[in-house]
């Protein structure tokens, strides 16, 4: 059967319940690299230390930090990031009234020199998520997008060009340069490519969740009084 049939009939689409990935670049946080240092080093001699003593049997897929939200130094950082997801959750079409963001992770991440990768994950019990590059090339791991829809990957078909972003597409991988980020809806399963080597690739990754609080919901005299 040939590809496309010569008289096809005129039909208007729909794309419906997309898949939306929002990536932009702003300078204004890589000074946060070198708050990063010394949380990074001393994950690194702690790992070490932990390989020498024979506790672990290999170094971590990638140094991970401790929740950094309430650290003084990412105090804007944190303020900006949820604003953004914030945001976008509006542009969404969601319902905001009587919720509040709630940065729930935020943690700085090295890829070791000896190999780095994360393998595919969503972040369960959130809304919204991103990262933020620090140190990044051509060379280092690159995030990648995979579709959220379960029917779709497993009856998918092979794609005529891989390379291309289509529509049938099931997955996506970015280049991306130090302040870069990229938000995402947390249901977005994503992942790190390998990557080994001297160049250095860190990044800062968060999650964040639209909670209820009942004190945003001001219910008026006349609905208390049962009018
Ligand atoms: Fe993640």
């Amino acid at each position: 059967m040939n590809t496309t049939v010569q008289t096809p009939l005129e039909l208007n689409r729909q794309d419906l319940f997309p898949s939306s990935i929002y990536r932009g670049n702003s300078e204004d946080f890589l000074h946060l690299d070198k708050a990063c240092d010394p949380i990074i080093q001393g994950l690194i001699k702690e790992n070490q230390n932990k390989l020498k003593s024979g506790k672990i049997k290999q170094l971590p897929n990638s140094y991970h930090s401790e929740n950094l939200w309430n650290h003084k130094p990412f105090e804007e950082f944190v303020k900006y990031v949820m604003q953004q997801m914030w945001n976008i959750l509006a542009w969404q079409g969601y319902e905001l009234k009587g919720k509040k963001p709630l940065l729930q992770e935020c943690w700085v991440q090295e890829f070791p020199e000896e190999g780095g990768f994360h393998e595919i994950h969503i972040h369960p019990n959130n809304h919204m998520s991103g990262f933020y590059f620090l140190q990044c090339n051509e060379e280092t791991s690159k995030p990648s997008f995979h579709d959220p829809r379960p029917g779709k990957t497993m009856t998918d078909l092979r794609m005529r060009d891989g390379k291309k972003i289509e529509i049938g597409s099931n997955q996506v991988h970015y280049s991306v340069k130090p302040g870069d980020f990229i938000f995402f809806n947390s249901f977005m399963p994503h992942a790190y490519s390998h990557h080994k080597g001297k160049n250095k690739f860190r990044f800062i990754h968060f999650n964040m969740a639209a909670v209820t609080d009942p004190s945003l919901t001001k219910i008026s005299e006349d609905e208390n009084n049962g009018i």
